[in-house]
């Protein structure tokens, strides 16, 4: 099939390239023209495991086309897909402005019968009236809500191995479409109606900054009463109601989806007339839980911060991508700026431009008080403990990932703090 995709972000770049592996034609529109030309050049803007061969391989068999006009994206595109942020308003609520004005611009530009097809993350709704507006402004061109599952850090993988495909439309046969692009993947499709489909990723993306965000908070119940959130966890998740996934607890969720999506959700709510009070009570925990890192770290200082030196080991919002948008580590590091601490930090793969960084692990312990592990990078459960202990100045380490093993770290001289552990 011959499909235009609208924006080179990760979602609209692991799709487009995952599209075109699949066997159809993509063209991809992006408007930023240093991006296009970067991308011509065989330049992948983004650190996503595996984008870079899928790209190579689009692009050399011909499946693959940058263009940095949209119209010429979606010339002779059957289907043209949305890929574009839909980041939150001041307050809260999803701003629709990029994909509006899209759509506005492309509306006359389709082929006759070509459809738009969202994979934004957009509220409940939105779909259905994209499609009503287009139909008063003289285009009726049907708009399918498509939503994206995609990981950062393993969205190809995401893309080739799908969960679910959720495809919401009113047209059945614009949804056998839709769903035909995936035949040589073995997935389950779920067609619904354009609102359920849009229900269905906040649904997923809430449900899951629930349950962590649960684990997080045993985990400060398992320090008050002495026991170990590694265990707890474990007979939990066995319980086949439950399952082992999504429950480890750290220093409280990021990137561009969770507190996005959550904030929407409630306002969804609140504009529907409901008070989602579990989902606020979940935002004020995860706040709380990057407060009571920066606390732990803290009284690792020894009860003040001013003129400490404290290494951030990771500062992207998981291991696995560059990407800092609301990375919890970034926020804890900026708390601990506030309270006069001198923070060095080393990534990987992601930068803080707020941050001095080293270019090691090992270089950014030099002379430090305290040790944070933020991010859970598995380079750092291998860096030597002794060469760490010999270059702080200090001796106390904050893991608020459980990464390191307490009695490497403790052999090494130095004092271990985890999350949820007061035994380990
Ligand atoms: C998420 C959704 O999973 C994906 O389906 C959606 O399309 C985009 O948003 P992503 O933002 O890449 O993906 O991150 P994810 O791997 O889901 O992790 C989200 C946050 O939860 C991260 O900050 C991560 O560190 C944290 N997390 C996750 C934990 O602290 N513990 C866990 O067990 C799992």
């Amino acid at each position: 099939m011959n499909i235009a995709v609208i924006g080179a972000g990760y979602v609209g770049l692991v799709t487009a390239a995952g599209l075109a592996s699949l066997g159809h034609h993509v063209s991809l529109g992006e408007a930023n023209a240093d991006r296009v030309r970067r991308l011509e050049d065989g330049e992948i803007p983004i650190y996503e495991s595996g984008l870079d061969e899928l790209v190579r391989w689009a692009r050399s068999s011909n499946r693959l086309r940058f263009h940095q006009s949209n119209i010429e994206a979606v010339k002779g595109a059957e289907l043209v897909f949305l890929c574009l942020p839909t980041p939150a308003g001041d307050d809260g609520r999803a701003d629709l402005s990029f994909v509006e004005s899209v759509v506005r611009e492309l509306a006359h530009s389709l082929e006759s019968g070509a459809a738009f097809v969202v994979k934004s993350t957009v509220p409940p709704g939105t779909a259905q009236a994209l499609q009503a507006s287009l139909l008063a402004a003289g285009s009726p061109t049907a708009v399918i809500s498509h939503p994206e599952f995609l990981r950062e850090g393993t969205a190809v993988h995401d893309f080739l191995h799908p969960d679910r495909v959720v495809i919401g439309s009113d047209d059945p046969i614009l949804a056998k479409a839709v769903a035909s692009l995936y035949d040589s993947l073995a997935t389950e499709v779920i067609e619904t109606d354009q609102t359920s489909a849009e229900m269905i990723k906040y649904s997923s993306n809430s449900y899951l900054a629930t349950r962590l965000t649960f684990a997080n908070t045993l985990a400060n119940l398992c320090e008050a009463v002495g026991a170990d959130i590694v265990d707890v966890l474990r007979g939990v998740g066995l319980d086949h109601r439950i399952g082992p996934h999504f429950l480890k607890p750290g220093p409280g969720y990021g990137g561009s989806c969770f507190p996005k999506d959550t904030l929407a959700l409630i306002s969804l709510a609140e504009d529907a007339g409901y008070d989602f009070r579990l989902l606020r009570a979940v935002i004020a925990a995860d706040e709380e839980q990057r407060r009571r890192v920066a606390d732990k770290v803290k009284a690792a200082a020894g009860g003040g911060l001013r003129g400490r030196r404290v290494a951030v080991w990771g500062v992207a919002f998981k291991a696995g991508t560059d990407d800092v948008r609301e990375s919890p580590s970034s926020l804890i590091a900026a708390l601990l700026q506030r309270e006069g601490a001198l923070v060095t930090a080393y990534d990987p793969e992601a930068r803080d431009p707020n941050l001095r960084h080293a270019d090691s692990a090992l270089a950014a312990v030099e002379g430090a008080d305290v040790l944070l592990v933020a991010t859970e990078w598995p380079e750092f459960a291998k860096v030597d403990l002794e060469q760490v202990a010999a270059r702080m100045r200090g001796h106390r380490v904050v893991d608020a990932r459980n990464l390191l093993d307490p009695r490497q770290v403790r052999a090494a001289g130095l004092d271990y703090s985890g999350l949820g552990r007061p035994n380990a």
